[in-house]
């Protein structure tokens, strides 16, 4: 049974009807169609589908979404533009996981 969702995406709001186990990286990329968020690993292990949830990093394929109801989300990028920096630099061997993650993806 669809359940209502409300929150604040990158600054605009938002409400999507959706299955109450959709995952809130499902609704990230399928419903509102921001596809920089990637699903890499679905274990919620390389962080590929990272969004802030009111200023905190969160891993959105181990969130529901409606644990988001009323969140102010922000996803990685929108447009071209990137919105969430990486804060801290990767090493060299998370950096070629991450970009074989985004290339599987991409493909
Ligand atoms: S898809 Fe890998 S941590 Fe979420």
């Amino acid at each position: 049974m669809p359940v209502k969702v409300s929150m604040t995406v990158n600054g605009k709001p938002v409400t999507v009807d959706v299955e109450s186990r959709t995952l809130l990286v499902e609704l990230i990329r399928e419903h509102l169609r921001l596809t920089g968020t990637h699903i890499g690993c679905d274990t919620a292990q390389c962080g590929a589908c990272t969004v802030h949830i009111n200023g905190a990093a969160v891993k959105s394929c181990n969130m529901l979404a409606v644990q988001a109801q009323g969140a102010n989300v922000t996803t990685i990028k929108v447009g071209d533009r990137v919105m969430i920096e990486e804060t801290r630099p990767l090493s060299k061997k998370k950096r070629w996981q991450l970009r074989e993650i985004l290339v599987k993806a991409e493909a």
